[in-house]
């Protein structure tokens, strides 16, 4: 099969379209092949030689697909060889074929085409992980998401308007903030001269800027707000008041989706399977998709992911 690989950590054009060995299915396992595949920030990390692969993981970037089983390995029960699927990877997702713990499979949603499928894994277990399991969104709380137009944004917008928060969000220019309100933002924040801080208090926050942020995301936060931080676009350190965490009850989540375990992320697949996918079938919630592009255009792709124009996701398929 071809997959893209790393010739060395760099710009997007370290990335090629090489032919490499199949992958076989281990047991509980199964192979795809791929239909599609999404860019996400952590193929970019990759690319810069920033983001160790976890062990026995594929070398290869590609956090989610979508695709056909193609092959059972020993001990898989309830898929068939043929059957169309997306699936939430720990790597390897930008290739013609690749294996994946059946544990971590999905259903394609009714009413979602099989290329848009490869949209959802990642940015679903993302939010739901995160904004639910962790920091326990409910009815009626105010939800703040910074980069709302993002992959991971547009996902968040849409899954807590479905769950009843009022949503708010900062985002940049004039198009994206209506693109952003369409998914459900209520109040929107222009970043490059607003202040979050002045459209507070927020009960949860899902935060992708990190260390800039930290500071004025804790005291933005309500009294008992919870606070979880999943990305580092802004840095890797900021100032923690405990004041206002001790006194305020508030709390500081930090997480990473592929670093978990098989179990853990079954776990985080079947909470989709009940929760979110339903949401999706209803069509309270939709694959958000910028531009699709072909897998040998990858670097393509990450320039277009550097260049940050884009709203929802950037999606390669397999032509
Ligand atoms: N820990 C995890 O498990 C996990 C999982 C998935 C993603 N992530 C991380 O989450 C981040 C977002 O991922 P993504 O796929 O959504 O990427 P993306 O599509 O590139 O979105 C990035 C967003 O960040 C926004 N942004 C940039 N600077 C900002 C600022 N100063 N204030 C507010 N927003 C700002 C951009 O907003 P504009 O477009 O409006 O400029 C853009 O919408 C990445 O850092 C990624 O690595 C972490």
């Amino acid at each position: 099969m071809k997959a893209i690989t790393i010739k060395e950590p760099g710009g997007p054009e370290v990335l090629e379209w090489t032919e490499v060995d199949d992958p076989a299915p281990a047991t509980g396992e199964v192979v795809i092949d791929v239909v599609a595949t999404a860019l996400n920030g952590a193929d970019v990390a990759q690319r810069l030689g920033l983001y160790p692969v976890p062990p026995g993981a594929s070398p290869y970037p590609g956090l989610e697909v979508s695709g056909r089983i193609s092959a059972l390995g020993e001990g898989v029960s309830g898929w068939q060889v043929g059957q169309e699927v997306c699936a939430l990877l720990t790597g390897g997702g930008y290739a013609q074929k690749v294996a994946v713990p059946a544990g971590q499979l999905l259903a394609v949603p009714k009413g979602v085409g099989l290329v848009e499928a490869a949209a959802l894994p990642e940015a679903a277990a993302t939010v739901w992980s995160n904004v639910v399991m962790t920091a326990r969104l409910a009815e009626g709380e105010t939800f703040l998401v910074h980069g709302g137009a993002g992959g991971v944004g547009t996902m968040a917008l849409q899954i807590a308007k479905a769950l009843g928060a009022r949503v708010v969000t900062t985002v940049s220019g004039a198009d994206k903030t209506a693109r952003v309100r369409e998914l459900g933002a209520e109040v929107t924040i222009d970043y490059r001269g607003e202040d979050f801080a002045d459209f507070g208090p927020y009960d949860v926050i899902l935060d992708v800027i990190g260390g800039q942020y930290l500071e004025r995301n804790v005291q933005s936060l309500a009294l008992d707000g919870r606070l979880v931080i999943i990305g580092m676009q802004g840095g890797f350190e900021g100032r923690l008041d405990l004041v206002e965490l001790v006194f305020k009850r508030k709390s500081v989540f930090g997480t990473t989706l592929r670093s978990r375990s098989g179990e853990q992320k079954a776990e985080i697949v079947a909470a989709l399977q009940e929760h979110v996918w339903p949401m999706i079938e209803a069509g309270a919630v939709r694959p958000i998709i910028d531009q699709v592009l072909p897998m040998s255009q990858a670097a393509r792709a990450h320039q277009l992911m550097a260049d940050s124009q884009h709203v929802g996701k950037i999606l390669l398929v397999n032509e």
